[in-house]
Formats: C-alpha cells, structure tokens, sequence
C-alpha cells in the first residue's frame, strides 16, 4: 500500500530505494542532512550538470548515504507550488516500483510540507488494474517519508491526495466498467465508510419527479442513467455549498455522433461527478465545518433506436422545455437537471463542475480550466485555485450570446452561438440557477491528460478542480 508518513531522522542514515533532494544551484536541505554528506553530492552532483529549473531531474548513486540512489530535483523559486510539481517530478523519477522513498526538500512551513507529500503521491501515481502482468497490478505502492515534516501536514496531504488519486481512478476505469450504476454504487460504499448520506435516484424515481435531461441523454443505452444526492452534514456547519458534477461514463455524442479520434478520451466526461464525490468525502475525512450537499448527473451518451433525436423537445427538472438541435451538447442537459434540484435545497451557494466544452480547449488550452457565473464567486474560485496551485481562469457571460439560445419551439435549444461555444453553454445554465450564487467551473481538457505527465500530473485523468475546491470549502467552513 502506498503509505505517506513523516520523519525526523537525518535523512543521509536511512535505508531507501531512493533520497529525493532539492537542487536550486546547490543542494538545497541544510537542515535535514549533514553537512560534510551535503558537500559531497553537491561534488558528485556538479559533474551532471544540475538545473534549479523545477521539475528538472538528475539521478545519483547513493554514495554517501544510506539510500541506494539519490534524486536531486530542481525547486524553481521553491514555492509551495514548485514544490508540489518538484516533488511529482521526482517520484516519477524515482525508477520502478520502489519500496521505500525518502523526501528531503526545503518546505518551511505546514503548507509547504503538504504541497511536498501530495506532490509525491500524485506524481507516483499509476494505473494499472487492467495490465495483466501480475508483477505490474499486484505492485502495492511505496512508503514515502517526507523529512521534518508535521502530523497534521501529512494528514492534509493524505486526504487532498487520495481524493485526487480516487478522481483520477474513477475517470481512467474503462467505460465497460464505469457506467451509470456503477458510479452509483462506488458512491454508495464510500458514504458508508465515511458517514457522508448517499442517496440514488433510479430512471423510475427520475421519471416521476420530472428529470427529462438526465432521461433524455441516458435513454439511448442499455445501461439506463442515475442521480446521485450526497450529503455531509456535520453539526457544526457554517455554510452550505452544493456542488453539481456531469458524469456522462461515455460520450459518443449520441445520434450526433462524433468522429472516432473526438470519442478516444470520452470516458473523461465523467470528471466533474468523479471530482464532486471525491471533494465530499474528503470533506468529511477532513471533517469540515461546512454543509455539502452533491449531486452527480449520470448517464452515458450512445446512439441508438431508443436515443434521443435531434429536434426532440425534453422537459427539464422544474418544467422548462429544451429543443435539442445538437444530442453531443448533452452535458448541459443532465447539469441543468442537477442545478435546477440542487437550488430547490436553498445552499449558500452552487457550482457546478463539467467537462462541457471543446470550446473550452480552444480558449485556454490543455491545463487551464475556465471559471464563470456570478463575479463575487467566480473570484473565489479563482483565489482559492491560486492557493491550491491549480490554473483557473475567469471568463464572462456576455448577456448578448444568450438569444443564440432562443428556439422557436421551446423555452431554450441546447446550441448556440458557435463563436465562444464555451461562454454560451454556461449561459444556458444559468437559466437553471435561479438567484443561488453560482460558479461554472468547465474543466474539459485539463480533466484528462493526452500527453505525457508533467511534475506530478500523470497521462490519463488527472483529477482537476479537486484541491480547487477543497480550499473552497476550507474557506467557506473559515479554516
Ligand atoms: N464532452 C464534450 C466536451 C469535451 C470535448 C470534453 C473535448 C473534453 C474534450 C461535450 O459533451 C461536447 O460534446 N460538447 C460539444 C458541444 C457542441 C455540440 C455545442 C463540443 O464542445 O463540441
Ligand atoms: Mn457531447
Ligand atoms: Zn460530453
């Protein structure tokens, strides 16, 4: 089992497969190693050439200390989030399949020491329930010791870690396996381990309180849609925030199909669920003094003589109608669902987290994921992505795309304006926000990495929003 701990002893003494140091120039660690031991791998080191750039990584034999090999890692400017990405960088660095780390980077401070132990685990990451090779799937995970770090620190970054790691999880499992039910059980087994209430909403329940785009999108496969409702109560709450994730387990755009390279990486359209179910239970690992309530829109988009057509007209939770020009902008659907019951709870505030646009991707690129909705709460998404190292953008919702929605026949359609794809998607929900604070956070491309990992973001699902919005409720639960 992967295992995360803390410790004090000198690292140059303890045994290890690996000792990752930090290099900005020199051989950073005053503190954690001797300093004759320090002086001579910055000797050995000097040969390499070494960078301070982060994430730039140099592999060392263990002369000197008791590890077998050391990896010195370039910290950038050393901040909490240089060392996060310093720290993954370096895990993956570490060679395979060890046994033992131990991690010796110049954190000076709480927060700092959780960047570092999140940053391993996540970078260490890896995937592999479905490799055959037993040497490879049986492969448990490493104990990673992070030097003079704190109890509390490490139990933070244990926490943020493992809701990232269970996002990311969730998301890489193949749509075969991880379809709308599913989910649903996953969620109910982790409330019951976690005291979080988990309740789900069958396609007859959905039929008979009137979610007609949850029904919609997920009636053209076999494997029929789901709500989730989840709920962390705890007695001290200060706030209540609802939270709103698109899981579609698979989007092949239905009878709008889309080309085959465009459905490759659909299984991701499943983040924002993924990420909402694993924010909650890590609120309630964290026990946070902040009512969360989630809702999780699931169904899988497929073709066939029971999908939904072009210029059918559906009913959304609540009674207003929907012409669907377009059945591959079916995020929107199920999400106006979610927000329209989730605003019927009266929360503080709602967002809602969706990979719902390509449009997306062409505004910001692969890594930056795009925040819009009302000012005051879209700056706090924006300030609390910037603490927790995550790159959020704010984008506006410009009042003049919103007659691009108009249909002739109903109340909205679900395409409009082509030109800012992204911008009037999320006016289309805020027609189903009512006066509820909100944020729409779309999350398209960073969700799922096509490339190579970088610092201590793997290839595959990477569990973007998560930490975002657990500083998000450490802010709005005031700790
Ligand atoms: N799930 C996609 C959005 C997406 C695209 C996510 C690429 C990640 C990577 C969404 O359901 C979709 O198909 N959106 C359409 C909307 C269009 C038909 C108005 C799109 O972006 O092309
Ligand atoms: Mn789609
Ligand atoms: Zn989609």
């Amino acid at each position: 089992m992967t295992s995360l701990n803390a410790t004090s002893d000198i690292v140059s003494t303890i045994a290890a497969d690996a000792l990752i140091l930090g290099y900005d120039g020199d051989v950073t660690s005053h503190d954690l190693l001797p300093e004759d031991v320090r002086t001579s791998i910055a000797t050995a080191a000097a040969t390499l050439e070494p960078s301070g750039k982060v994430g730039s990584v140099k592999v060392l034999p263990g002369t000197d200390v008791a590890a077998t090999r050391i990896v010195l890692v370039g910290i950038g400017d050393g901040s909490e989030g240089d060392l996060r990405e310093a720290a993954g960088a370096a895990a993956r660095a570490v060679g395979k399949q060890p046994e033992a780390v131990v991690v010796a980077l110049p954190a000076s401070d709480d927060a700092a020491h959780s960047a570092v132990g999140e940053g391993v685990i996540l970078g260490s990451y890896t995937f592999n329930e479905y490799k055959s090779d037993d040497a490879v799937a049986g492969y448990e995970g490493a104990s990673w010791q992070v030097a003079g770090a704190s109890e509390a620190s490490i139990d933070r970054a244990r926490i943020i870690a493992a809701a990232v790691a269970g996002t990311r999880d969730l998301v890489n499992t193949p749509p075969l396996d991880m379809f709308p039910a599913a989910v649903a059980d996953v969620a109910v087994n982790y409330g019951e381990q976690l005291g979080v209430d988990v309740e789900v909403y069958d396609p007859q329940r959905l039929a008979d309180e009137g979610f007609g785009g949850i029904l919609a999108v997920g009636m053209g496969s076999s494997r029929l849609p789901r709500m989730v409702k989840l709920e962390w109560a705890p007695d001290d709450a200060n706030a209540h925030v609802a939270l709103v994730g698109k899981g579609i387990t698979f989007d092949t755009g239905g009878i709008s199909l889309k080309p085959p390279k465009g459905m490759e990486t659909m299984k991701s359209d499943m983040s924002g669920a993924a990420a909402v179910l694993h924010i909650i239970m890590a609120a309630a690992q964290a026990k946070l003094p902040v009512k969360v309530t989630g809702w999780l829109c699931l169904a899988e988009n497929m073709p066939s003589g029971t999908a939904q057509r072009p210029s059918d007209v559906i009913r959304i939770y609540g009674g207003r109608t929907v012409e669907v020009l377009n059945t591959d902008a079916e995020g929107r659907l199920v999400m106006a669902d979610g927000l329209a019951r989730a605003i019927e709870d009266n929360p503080d505030v709602v967002l809602d987290i969706a990979t719902l646009t390509g449009a997306q991707g062409v505004a910001l690129g692969t890594r930056t994921s795009a925040v819009m909705g009302c000012e005051s709460v879209r700056n706090e998404v924006v300030d609390a992505a910037g603490q927790a190292d995550e790159l959020f953008w704010p984008m506006p919702l410009p009042a003049h795309l919103r007659e691009s929605l108009d249909s002739k026949v109903a109340d909205l359609k679900n395409i409009g304006e082509p030109a800012g794809g992204m911008l009037s998607a999320g006016l289309f929900l805020k027609e189903f926000v009512g006066e509820t604070p909100w944020a729409h956070l779309d999350i398209a491309r960073p969700a799922f990495n096509e490339g190579s990992a970088w610092g201590h973001n793997p290839s595959g699902a990477t569990g973007a929003s998560v930490r975002t919005m657990l500083r998000f409720l450490e802010a709005r639960a005031g700790v």
